[in-house]
Parts: structure tokens; C-alpha cells; sequence
């Protein structure tokens, strides 16, 4: 029995603490993979597998400039209760310029029962980051049940603006289930297409409820669902302010009435209640994006309820200037070195690039790369979508990109900012810029669709000379 939408309050994730610090005196987190048994639907227990027994899990806050060490000890058990694989993991820090050892390898696993540290550079701008499971050919099943959340990287650029911040800097982690009757989940991923749940959970809340006050807030928009797109437009059809894309601040705020979301992009919007009047109350809803299976009340995410509660003035405004983030919008494609060719494409009923998979990687011995640009080097990469009917957003680690032409035409004004995925959508051909800097050594790239990824929609690139 799944609850009314509108009627579960809102909840955002508790912000994680530091246990203690690290030998070179960086802050130290400890988090535990584990499983829990919660209340998602009310009256009804789910076991989910979450970061600290939490699903979505806690928000990690991080200081450009200050880099931390996370303690990751994979709790989980040794095998799963119904579908019956072995949970191992590897937790990847997506948005982070990480050392490859750190990066969240998807063959680089810890198995139930094993610890590893990771450590987080925090070297670059202001940005909303998550962090996910990433274990090979598991990667869905563990973040679809819970392993999952935001990291908020800030930096003096963000903090000097007068933007929403405290608690009117909210995250929303937008994710699709599907329960069976005893509450559990159920995982259905049709031959590897995708996964469609019918309930929307955001912050882990089935159609929450949140009240608000009469002024701005920003809200850091995940999509961490496995393959659902969503396309969100208030009820009132009002401009919604995109302040940040994956990779940070935009140059400048853009409106939009409709934001498109494919899996793991993040977008950062500022709405504006101060136009409404107490008892108001508007809806976020999903007009859908084409191969995303819509339920009775897939349409439907939260609603916000207007108070005249008294809030606090600081921080209500958008600038017209934000952040360049020069390191890649200012990029320019007569600097690029080499333009590099992406094809998604099915093939023998595998999820494909460049006609290979990860199985093909693991074979060469990991040597097997789709691209080796020198450190510093830019490149233009042509993403080709040859698949048919379906769209993928394709995530290529390490680096920031700014998207240059879609089919030859302007992005989206949304997408107007320092991205990291790309949502290539059916029949498109998406061209990026992009710089290799920070590190060297192998990196992911992929599609964010979990059950295309996991078989097996994944290469690597190498940065610089091949590092054992
Ligand atoms: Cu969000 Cu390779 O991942
Ligand atoms: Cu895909």
C-alpha cells in the first residue's frame, strides 16, 4: 500500500562529523556500509544497504584546499538476502579530481568485511559531489539500494556570494523504487534496459512535504536514480534559477521553466517563494524525458507549502556574475590537441563504447584505453549516441567538460556550466571540451544508466604514462 503523494514530511541527511584526524593531520570520517531494516513507506520495514545504515546516506562538507581522509568499511553481508550476489564495493567520490587508487576503480573492490581509506584532495571549485557505490558488475544493485549521497565542496568564490546558504541550501536526491508487498525492494531491470520504479523518494521520502519560508532558497537537484530522467517543472510553470551544474557555479544564472535531469547530473536552482502567500502550496513535478516508463505518480516529486514564518534575511540574492570556473569554461576548441570519438551502441545484446566493454578492459589486463591525452592536454570529445531508442548520460571521470554543441546545436541554457555528465540523448551526437589536469593514470567513463554500466557500458582513458 503506497502512501498518498503529499503526505510523508520532508527530511534532509544529517551532515557527517569527523571522528578524528589522520597522521599528515587531515580530518578522518568513518563510515559504515551496512545494512538496516527503515520505514520508507509508513507501516511497512525495507532493508536497504546504506552509508551508516542511511539511505541516502550522510552529507560529507569539505573545504577547498583541505583534503580528507574517509575510513570505508564495507559491513555489509556476505551475501544479499534476496538477490543473492556478493556485496562488494568501491566507493566512488563522483565530481572529485581523486588519485586513480582513490577513485572509486570499479575492479578496485572491497569485499564484505574489508576497510579501506580513501583520501579527497578537495582541489577544486565550489561544487556539489556524491559519492556511490561503484563495484563491478554490482554497481546498480548497491546504489539502488541505498548506497548514495551528496558532498558539499565550498570554496572562497562560493562563500563571498550573497546566495542561499544554512539551512536554506538544501540538497534533493531524487530517486525511483519499486516495492514488493512485504516492503522490500524489488529489482527488475528488464535484460539490462533499466529500472523504473513507481515511488519517487526524495531524500529517501516517498512525495515529500516540505514547508517553506517567503524568500530564496537553493536546491542542489541529484538525480541518483539508476534510469529514470526526470524533466521538473514547477506547478505554476514559473522560472526556476539554475545557479550550478555538476562541476560547480555557472559563469552566470540561467532560467529555465522545464530542467531536464539524466542520472547523476546535478543542477543547483534557487526558487523563490516570497512571491506566494501563506497556505500556498506548489508542486515540483516531472514531466518525463522519452524511455523513462511513467507510473500512476511518477509525475509527481514533492511540494513545497508557503508559511509566513519569520527567516532569516541573509543570503536571498543571485548575482548576475557567479563563478567562470575558468579551468573549463573558458576552454576554447582551437586549443584542443585532439578530438576523441565516443560510440555508445548495443551490441550481441551487451551496452557497448567504442563497440567494447569492461569485460574487454579486464581482459587486456587494463591496458586496453579509449584515449591517452598527456597531463594538461585538451581535447573535444565527440560522444555519438548510435543506440536507438534510448538515451544514456554519458559520465567521463576526472575531468570537467563544457558541452559545446548538441547535433550541431547550443546546449540547453541549463547546461550552461562546468558539467561532468553528458545526457546524450536518442540519436544525438554530443561534442565537449575538456582538460586533463590534476592527475594522471586510468579513469572510468560510462554510462550513468546502472544496468548499462554494469554490462557493460564502461571503458577507461589513461592521463600521461602508464602508472603500475
Ligand atoms: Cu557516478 Cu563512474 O560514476
Ligand atoms: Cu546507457
Amino acid at each position: 500500500k503506497l502512501p498518498k503523494p503529499y503526505t510523508v514530511p520532508f527530511a534532509v541527511p544529517p551532515v557527517l562529523a569527523p571522528i578524528g584526524t589522520t597522521d599528515q593531520g587531515e580530518p578522518l570520517y568513518e563510515i559504515r556500509q551496512r545494512a538496516a531494516s527503515v520505514e520508507i513507506l509508513p507501516g511497512l520495514k525495507t532493508t536497504i544497504f546504506g552509508y551508516n545504515g542511511l539511505t541516502p546516506g550522510p552529507t560529507i562538507k569539505a573545504q577547498r584546499g583541505r583534503p580528507i581522509a574517509v575510513r570505508m568499511i564495507n559491513d555489509l553481508p556476505p551475501t544479499h538476502p534476496q538477490w543473492r550476489y556478493t556485496p562488494w564495493t568501491s566507493c566512488h567520490l563522483h565530481g572529485s579530481a581523486s588519485k586513480p587508487q582513490y577513485d572509486g576503480y570499479a575492479s578496485d573492490i572491497t569485499q564484505p568485511g574489508e576497510v579501506k581509506t580513501y583520501r579527497y584532495p578537495n582541489i577544486q571549485d565550489a561544487r556539489t559531489l556524491w559519492y556511490h557505490d561503484h563495484g563491478v558488475h554490482h554497481t546498480a544493485e548497491n546504489a539502488y539500494m541505498g548506497l548514495a549521497a551528496q558532498y558539499h565542496l565550498t570554496d572562497a568564490v562560493e562563500a563571498a556570494l550573497p546566495i542561499p546558504k544554512g539551512d536554506y541550501d538544501v540538497p534533493l536526491i531524487l530517486v525511483d523504487k519499486m516495492f514488493g508487498a512485504d516492503g522490500n525492494l524489488m529489482y527488475d531491470d528488464a535484460g539490462h534496459s533499466g529500472l523504473w520504479g513507481d515511488v519517487i523518494l526524495v531524500n529517501g521520502r516517498p512525495w515529500p512535504v516540505m514547508t517553506v519560508a517567503k524568500r530564496k532558497y537553493r536546491f542542489r537537484i541529484l538525480n541518483a536514480s539508476l534510469s529514470r530522467g526526470f524533466r521538473l517543472q514547477l506547478s505554476d510553470a514559473v522560472p526556476m534559477t539554475v545557479i550550478g551544474t555538476d562541476g560547480g557555479l555557472m559563469p552566470a544564472p540561467q532560467q529555465t521553466v522545464q530542467l531536464r535531469i539524466g542520472m547523476a547530473e546535478r543542477y543547483e536552482v534557487v526558487i523563490d517563494f516570497a512571491r506566494y502567500k501563506k497556505g500556498d502550496k506548489i508542486e515540483l513535478r516531472n514531466l518525463g524525458v522519452p524511455n523513462s516508463t511513467d507510473y500512476d505518480n511518477t509525475g509527481k516529486v514533492m511540494r513545497f507549502e508557503v508559511t509566513d514564518d519569520p527567516f532569516d534575511p541573509a543570503g536571498n540574492e543571485v548575482p548576475a556574475v557567479l563563478n567562470p570556473n575558468m579551468e573549463v569554461m573558458g576552454l576554447l576548441p582551437a586549443q584542443a590537441k585532439a578530438t576523441t570519438k565516443i560510440e555508445v551502441v548495443r551490441k550481441n545484446g551487451l551496452w557497448t563504447i567504442n563497440g567494447t566493454t569492461w569485460e574487454d578492459v579486464i581482459e587486456s589486463g587494463y591496458k586496453k584505453v579509449v584515449a591517452n591525452p598527456e597531463l594538461d592536454e585538451i581535447q573535444i570529445w565527440e560522444i555519438k549516441n548510435s543506440s536507438g531508442g534510448w538515451f544514456h548520460p554519458v559520465h567521463i571521470h576526472l575531468v570537467d567538460f563544457q558541452i559545446l554543441d548538441r547535433n550541431g546545436k547550443p546546449p540547453f541554457a541549463f547546461e550552461k556550466g562546468p558539467k561532468d555528465v553528458a545526457y546524450v540523448g536518442e540519436n544525438e551526437t554530443v561534442r565537449a571540451i575538456m582538460k586533463f589536469t590534476h592527475q594522471t593514470g586510468r579513469y572510468m567513463i560510462h554510462c550513468h544508466n546502472l544496468p548499462h554500466e554494469d554490462h557493460d557500458m564502461m571503458t577507461q582513458f589513461r592521463v600521461g604514462d602508464d602508472t603500475p
